[in-house]
């Protein structure tokens, strides 16, 4: 409407004039209102400053030391409160707010949810509750007191310890917490409601004995179990791996069906979205579990990387996310296959972050502004953030990069700092300079490194030529050579491990991180014996694009013998690359698809050969139509993903029989396995039935008459809901009306389970067939589906904004359908709107057929009524370019 447009800067930071050491939160739940008593005691830090608090909501009182303030000497307006007179003491400030959580459609502050309240306030939710220095710089000790009705609330929780309870009269009671940890307003929380909870402990290695409770709706007390395992496992990691024991004497994970994000790591409450806290074997799949072990650990390892230590200001939201992302991923790596979840998370990164990071919305690790800090949750914050930590990682070892967490926590222990802290505690602690590494927080956009090599047969060298360069992003034209660590080793023809020696050195070895930090750099590996295919940014050793001009036999050599296998399956993703290239070519001249044999073949042996059956699944994963087109112009969407399915369907009718022969080994290997209840979840088995799933969808590919077999084992094979989807999924695609059967089917018999309702509206938003559009209109209506939440809008509107066919129909009706839904949302929950909105980061790169018709959406939402700064931030950033 008449919203500013105020946009924030890393370098206008500046110290916090006032300092809150307590705080005392009051919540009266009333029946349509909850009122909110804030009493702050408040330190100047100079004389005669106005006071400045960030909020939002209802003001009914301002009382400075026991006295009200008259209207005139505050003053309430864009969000801030304004004192113009306080003492140049140390005074106490009391502020009453009056809530409406049932009309809080946003899922930020306090809002209902099933008539339970919850809150969420990072990054800055906070103000909607009460005015405050809602800022993460800010610490205070918070006590909290609640006070409700006891039988429409008989559970309160805030962060910290209980330290009092009560009975009132009129059937009320009340609650007393406290949080001995002075922390930032984002940290705190609140739930009240008629919750279950499932009780466990842990016993800390110092021997303290920790109580952990699991809150939920009653009927879902029983899917909590494996999260509270995972939780136990977790803290264990955190004390072997990094030394980090757990603080307070009760930890407590709430899960609510209404939230806008994961997870958040609320001060010893942390708030779940139910999609990662509930689940059993016949509701969730393999994946849901793995997901729920990585967030329940993502959130607990907050605790120190985000709680004891914080961010100074939002832009450093990478210093506690990248980090804390690094540290799940290694606990889940750690867990089981550490391989496959190396490559899970390159996925994610290639065909997510590097697609952000070359797009309208391109910014640093740490960004250097933003108008909406809601937008800034991000893959580059948080995935690429996890790659710069990961360096830390490569570049020091396991030990230096403990000794620079050990300095880390030593320095800043109940402090608000930067990324530039953590990483001079990195550098200080192992005596290193990492004053270039500083500029992976401050360029945007994926490095291209070009490799090339000589193999000399009479010196016996291998010279390896690296050229780097940073493409421009929106922000930044001109940058700088970065430090790029690439791990590499060497293959023999004869697929053995070739050993080599560096440059002035001489010790012999078979693998190295050469460290690339100049434009252009040579390296010469000596006593070389034999022509070498060199295995380059093994494990995916930095966030790059590397080329090296490989031949297709040099990367079938790779995908057979390299001893690392991250590189053995980027072999086959560049054979992939190649192959659908060749077919996008081959499409655009009217000829017809070329076969693929040698990749069928070497595809086929990898089957054979004895790898991990989780290994040999994500092998067969092709890579997502975002890699494919990768940077270039004038994109027909639609022809790549034909060129893809026709290599899809080329490969498994080519290698039919091996890939049906797998099947039926993994069938049997389910079946005879060791473990009591096989349709449990198991690391081992969750690998042999991603193998199976894959191999179905290939099968299906291959042999259309597959449906009817599935159709016909249906109930005999959905042992569990890894199955039951997996067979959904493997013939989602198919035009025939059994599969409507099999979807109508399911969603009957999952009407009242959310989170399943939830995959049913994922398969009709993603489905390839070409009614899809009108059967997400159907789902729309569907009485499962509410706009209000947020897991059913991802579920069924995201997904379809990621299908490429249907999104990017030619007739521009996906986009049309996207932006009316935009716009509802964005009325009531700008967070949610303004992800949706990023469906269109395209738009510059598109065809122009494709460009006219999402530049006239674009402009409907821009010219909206009343929009939101999320969604203008970003339509106003995809029209810019
Ligand atoms: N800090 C949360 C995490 O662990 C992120 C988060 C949860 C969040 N809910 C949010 C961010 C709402 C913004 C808004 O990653
Ligand atoms: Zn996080």
């Amino acid at each position: 409407m008449n919203e500013k447009k105020v946009v924030h800067y890393l370098k206008d930071y500046q110290a916090p004039e006032f300092a809150i050491p307590t705080i005392s939160l009051t919540f009266t739940i009333e029946s349509f209102y909850t009122n909110v008593l804030n009493r702050m005691s408040i330190v100047p830090k100079k004389s005669q400053q106005p006071l400045v608090l960030d909020g939002s909501a209802k003001l009914l009182q301002v009382v400075i030391n026991g006295k009200a303030l008259c209207p005139y000497e505050y003053n309430v307006e864009d969000e801030k409160l304004t004192i113009h007179t306080v003492p140049d003491e140390p005074f106490q400030l009391e502020l009453t707010t009056r809530l409406y959580p049932d009309q809080n459609k946003t899922l930020m502050g306090l809002y209902e949810s099933g008539n339970n309240l919850y809150t969420q306030n990072e990054p800055e939710g906070f103000r909607k509750i009460t005015y405050y220095l809602d800022r993460p710089d800010v610490m205070s000790q918070f006590t909290t007191t609640i006070i409700g009705d006891k039988k429409r609330y008989p559970v309160m929780l805030s962060n910290g310890n209980l330290l009092d309870s009560g009975e009132l009269s009129n059937g009320r009671h009340w609650v007393c917490w406290r949080d001995p940890f002075a922390k930032p307003s984002y940290l705190f929380a609140l739930v009240a409601g008629q919750l279950s909870v499932l009780e466990g402990s842990f016993t800390t290695k110092s021997g303290r004995k920790v109580a952990l409770k699991f809150y939920t709706r009653p009927e879902d007390k029983a899917k909590a179990g494996f999260a509270l395992e995972s939780l136990k496992q977790a803290m264990k990691w955190d004390e072997e791996r990094f030394n980090l024991e757990y603080d307070l004497d009760i930890f407590m994970v709430v899960a609510v069906g209404d939230f806008n994000m994961g997870a958040m790591e609320n001060k010893g409450l942390n708030i779940f979205n139910t999609k990662y806290v509930l689940a059993s074997s016949d509701t969730a799949t393999d994946a849901d579990f793995e997901a729920i072990e990585a967030v329940i650990g993502h959130e607990y390892f907050h605790n120190w990387t985000g709680n004891r230590v914080t961010c100074r200001d939002w832009f450093q939201l990478s210093l506690k996310e990248g980090l804390t992302v690094f540290r799940d991923q290694e606990f889940s790596a750690d867990r089981a296959s550490r391989a496959v979840r190396r490559i899970q998370n390159v996925r994610v990164l290639r065909s997510m972050q590097f697609a952000e990071d070359s797009g309208p919305m391109a910014h640093p690790v740490r960004p250097a502004s933003y108008e909406e800090m809601n937008n800034f949750y991000t893959l580059t914050v948080y995935e690429k953030g996890a790659e710069v930590v990961r360096m830390y990682h490569t570049l020091l070892g396991e030990a230096g990069f403990q000794k620079g967490m050990q300095l880390y926590f030593q320095r800043h222990d109940g402090q608000a700092v930067t990324c530039d802290d953590f990483r001079a505690a990195m550098a200080d602690a192992n005596g290193v300079n990492l004053d270039q590494f500083a500029l992976w927080y401050s360029q945007a956009g994926t490095p291209q490194v070009k490799a090339r090599g000589v193999y000399d047969h009479q010196k016996q060298t291998l010279t390896l030529h690296l050229q780097q360069s940073i493409p421009p992003t929106p922000d930044m034209t001109e940058k700088q050579a970065m430090v790029i660590p690439i791990k590499m080793g060497l293959v023999g023809r004869d697929g053995s491990v070739v050993s080599f020696q560096l440059d002035g050195e001489n010790n012999t070895i078979t693998e190295t991180v050469l460290i690339f930090n100049q434009p252009e750099q040579t390296f010469v590996l000596h006593q070389v014996n034999q022509d070498v295919v060199p295995s380059l940014l093994r494990g995916f050793s930095a966030p790059v694009r590397l080329e090296y001009p490989y031949h297709d036999e040099d990367l079938i050599l790779l995908l057979a013998h390299d001893s690392d296998p991250f590189a053995r399956w980027e072999a086959a993703q560049t054979l992939y690359r190649r192959a659908v290239a060749a077919n996008v070519a081959a499409l655009q001249a009217g000829k017809p698809v070329p076969h693929h044999v040698e990749l069928a073949k070497a595809i086929a042996a990898a089957m054979n050969a004895d790898l991990d059956p989780a290994f040999k699944a994500i092998l067969l994963q092709i890579p997502a139509e975002s890699e494919l087109w990768e940077d270039a112009q004038e994109i027909d969407p639609g022809l790549y993903v034909q060129a893809r399915q026709a290599l899809l369907q080329n490969l498994a009718t080519t290698i039919e029989h091996t890939l049906a022969q797998w099947r039926d080994w993994a069938e049997t290997q389910e079946r005879q396995s060791s473990h009591p209840c096989a349709q449990e979840y198991y690391p081992d088995l969750a690998g042999i039935r991603s193998l199976y799933n894959t191999l179905l969808s290939w099968g299906v590919q291959a042999n259309s008459a597959l449906l009817t077999q599935i159709q016909q084992d249906y109930e005999q094979r959905a042992t569990n809901m890894t199955h039951e989807f997996g067979m959904l999924t493997a013939i989602n695609h198919l035009p025939e009306t059994g599969r409507d059967q099999l979807l109508d089917r399911f969603a009957q018999r999952y009407a009242k389970d959310d989170l399943v309702m939830d995959k049913y509206f994922n398969l009709i938003g993603s489905s390839q067939r070409a009614d899809t559009l009108s059967q997400v209109k159907a789902a729309l209506e569907h009485p499962a589906f509410s706009l209000e939440n947020p897991n059913k809008v991802r579920s069924l509107l995201g997904s379809f904004s990621r299908n490429i066919r249907h999104f990017h129909a030619e007739d521009g009706k996906g986009y049309q359908f996207i932006t009316d839904y935009i716009l509802l949302i964005d009325a009531f929950n700008p967070q949610v709107a303004s992800r949706l909105v990023q469906a269109f980061n395209l738009y510059s790169k598109l065809d122009s057929k494709r460009r006219i018709l999402m530049q006239q959406q674009l402009q409907r939402i821009q010219q909206h009524q009343g929009l939101s700064k999320d969604s203008r931030e970003i339509v106003d950033k995809i029209l810019s370019i």
